[in-house]
């Protein structure tokens, strides 16, 4: 099974979604004053505004609409560079690719988020944005990152698609660069299926954002479309059934972190200290999401050896979230004449190719996270992985 939210769809979910079936009004516009128009979308981004402390939220279709519709109201323009991170997802990449914006990627540090010290010197004339991505959950080293935007003059589009709830220092992640963008697809810390959510506090990015995600409409909360459209658009919306299920999850979504970091917790105590090994760098221990446990082994043939004896996969052979894994992307690279295949991010490769992720919420074997635990795992068979843990890492430290 995919992402925590997931394991908890029950009743709640249930109510919201007959809600909308009952009043038989799908889309998000509708008349204010007619009681039959439930406004589960508006609700919807009302509450994940004031749950992430943004001043503004606008739903979309899926974490990947979010990012181009992100990307475009930052005026990120053809043949502008934004720098990301090698250990991210296919989504990031190819939003920049489909407006003409080229990704030029960047080494990612122990904590397998974009590496501040690798940032500046792929900056050029073109550099118009940083995109970090809070990947397994675990907050950026977000002043770093922050210090040298500012320092070169460019904006910061956090991709907080893995991270819903982690904060940085008492802040959600997404609210810390001019914008951040999340997905609830099932694979995600809560899910409608599929969908997305952009915030912001500028209420220019925000308009632009609302434009382009419905037809260049401007944000209009009722049912009387203003006329004046300035801007194209596409269609990106998300509909009242999507965000019924949404506003269930978000409202579990406290319950759901306490136990998740409860439980890693626990895994964690259970594994305890093994010589050759170490705990991906948390930047923020307290506010990370606990979706994932990585660890860390000082040698990739042992990492492989262990992975191996658990039915699992060091990262780097994961697949899904790996620069060099993504065939189409590698194509793309290619046909634009820029470096691609492993060996462009070395560290990126050495770091990815000693670390294997424990599911502790997010059982993704495209995550490399096909052993470990879920959400609901009781004390048993959190002390039971562990130990399987253990002894994999016992068992190779006798062979290799
Ligand atoms: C880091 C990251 N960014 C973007 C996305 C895209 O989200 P979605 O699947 O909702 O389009 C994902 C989804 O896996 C992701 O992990």
């Amino acid at each position: 099974m995919p992402g925590p939210g997931w394991y908890w769809i029950g009743e709640e979910e249930r109510r919201e979604v007959l809600d909308v079936m009952e009043s038989g009004h799908l889309v998000r516009y509708g008349k204010l004053d007619d009681p039959g128009f439930k406004q589960k979308t508006r609700l919807f981004e009302q509450e994940f505004a004031e749950h992430c402390g943004a001043k503004h939220a606008l739903a979309t279709s899926s974490g990947a609409t979010a990012l181009v519709a992100a990307m475009n109201a930052l005026e990120l323009k053809p043949g502008d560079e934004v720098i990301v991170p090698g250990y991210g997802f296919i989504a990031t990449y190819s939003a920049a690719v489909f407006l003409g914006v080229v990704p030029v990627l960047a080494e990612i540090g122990h904590d397998l988020n974009l590496d501040p010290d690798d940032i500046e010197h792929r900056i050029t004339s073109k550099t118009k944005a940083i995109l970090p991505i809070h990947m397994l959950g675990n907050p950026c080293n977000m002043p770093a990152i922050l210090a040298i935007a500012e320092k070169h003059g460019l904006v910061v589009l956090e991709d907080a698609c893995q991270a819903t709830g982690a904060t940085y220092q008492g802040r959600w992640v997404g609210t810390l660069g001019q914008m951040g963008v999340f997905s609830f697809n099932a694979f995600k810390v809560i899910t409608t299926g599929d969908g997305g959510m952009i915030i912001t506090d500028s209420e220019d990015l925000y308009e632009r954002a609302f434009c382009f995600h419905d037809q260049g409409y401007h944000p209009f909360a009722g049912a009387k479309r203003p006329a004046e459209r300035n801007t194209l658009g596409l269609k990106l919306c998300m509909t009242e059934l999507t965000a019924a299920v949404g506003r269930a999850q978000l409202r579990k979504l406290d319950r759901l972190l306490d136990t998740l970091r409860r439980k890693k917790t626990k895994l964690k105590n259970a594994i305890g200290s093994i010589p050759g090994t170490r705990f991906r760098t948390l930047n923020d221990a307290e506010g990370e999401c606990a979706t994932l446990c990585t660890v860390l082994f000082d040698r990739a043939d042992k990492a492989a050896q262990v992975a191996e004896i658990l039915g699992t996969r060091t990262v780097d052979n994961s697949g899904w979230h790996v620069y060099d894994k993504m065939d189409h992307f590698n194509q793309y690279l290619k046909e634009h004449g820029r470096p691609f295949g492993r060996g462009i991010l070395p560290q990126t490769d050495d770091i990815l190719g000693r670390a294997i992720n424990l599911s502790v919420g997010v059982v993704d074997a495209g995550l490399g996270a096909g052993f470990g635990i879920c959400i609901d795992s009781t004390d048993e068979e959190i002390e039971q992985a562990a130990v399987q843990f253990r002894n994999a890492c016992t068992q190779t430290a006798n062979t290799v």
